[in-house]
């Protein structure tokens, strides 16, 4: 178990070594931690983290907090982690509480873009560093060390393009949106119009918030079709979750999802796999969740005092109904 445990270790710091998909200039985080080049170096298992997660609205989600508690268990990093229920203040709560406990680090994913200033300020001043995990704050600079996460305008571009070429440029579409204010919702709107610009055949006729969830992208579907019907001829769904529960209002219909209606979404998790071996969903987007490993490895170096990029991004793929099958297998999520 000891050796298994070392072993473990070993690979952390190699991986730690040979860095991770870093994009950005590096920055350090003096004046947060202040660590003095002569205090011994900590190890993951002297490593104190706060985890300030969102909540678990969708499988992405799920599989973000399993890949974050599990990667410190197997680093051996205490990690105090806080499930919001989707509520920016207990959010705020939840930081409140790892600057009394004096954590080392916090991580955090904010619910939504704005309204962090005052507690980042709180944590700066109790001189223990941020790091934005998944969606970025809007907040000055220096009140987080780096972001962590995935690149949302390009997922919003990518899926627009995905769409003029299932529709060959003339659609009618309804756009199911995620959480109002977060930062995913704002770039994959931003990103998804971006492209959209350049095909005048190409229309949002409708759009609305599934707040990320199966059961809400169900019944924003079903107000679309009450208020469109057959006249929709295409959804962006901002997640695979709310795709799943328009799929089922489009067969409740009596609508083929897939085939009269072409439908494309955001994460490329496993139901989204299933969905397109199945013929309901035409194309998913990456959205990389697992990223409790260059955490910890972010967290240790910022910890230490080691200079680490002002934005990290994750590498991301897109995936079509031909290969779903082959692929599905391979899927961590
Ligand atoms: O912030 C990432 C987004 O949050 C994912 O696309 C969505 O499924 C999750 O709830």
């Amino acid at each position: 178990m000891k050796n298994y445990r070392a072993l473990i270790l070993l690979f952390a710091l190699v991986i730690g070594a040979t860095g991770c998909n870093a994009h950005g200039a590096a920055t350090t985080i003096a004046g947060t931690t202040g660590m003095s080049s002569d205090k011994p170096k900590k190890t993951y298992q002297d490593l104190v983290v706060g985890f300030a997660q969102i909540g678990a609205e969708s499988e992405w989600r799920t599989a973000d907090t399993l890949s974050i508690k599990e990667t410190a268990g197997q680093l051996g990093v205490e990690l105090e982690f806080s499930d919001a229920l989707q509520k920016q203040e207990n959010q705020i709560t939840a930081i409140k509480k790892f600057i009394a406990e004096k954590v080392d680090v916090i991580g955090i994913s904010p619910v939504v873009e704005t309204g962090w200033t005052d507690i980042f300020q709180e944590a700066k001043d109790a001189g223990i560093p941020i790091i934005l995990v998944d969606r970025r704050a809007d907040v000055p600079d220096d009140l987080y060390v780096t972001y962590l996460g995935s690149d949302f305008l390009e997922e919003g571009r990518n899926s627009a393009r995905i769409m003029v070429n299932l529709t060959n440029g003339k659609a009618n579409i309804v756009e199911l949106v995620g959480t109002i204010g977060s930062a995913p919702a704002n770039d994959r709107s931003a990103g998804f119009r971006e492209i959209l610009k350049g095909y005048p055949g190409m229309k949002i006729i409708d759009s609305a918030s599934g707040d990320f969830t199966q059961a809400r992208g169900k019944e924003v579907m079903q107000d679309f079709l009450r208020k469109h019907g057959n006249t929709i001829t295409a959804v962006f769904a901002q997640n695979d979750d709310m795709a799943l529960g328009a799929i089922e209002a489009i067969e409740e219909y009596g609508l083929k999802p897939g085939l009269d209606i072409k439908i494309v979404s955001v994460d490329a998790a496993r139901g989204a796999f299933e969905a397109m071996i199945a013929g309901t969903l035409n194309a998913t987007v990456e959205c990389n969740p697992l990223l409790g490993p260059q955490f910890f490895e972010l967290a240790l170096k910022v910890a230490n005092g080691e200079a680490v990029p002002k934005r990290v991004t994750s590498q991301e793929g897109i995936f079509f109904p031909e290969n779903a099958a082959e692929i599905l297998p391979t899927r961590k999520y």
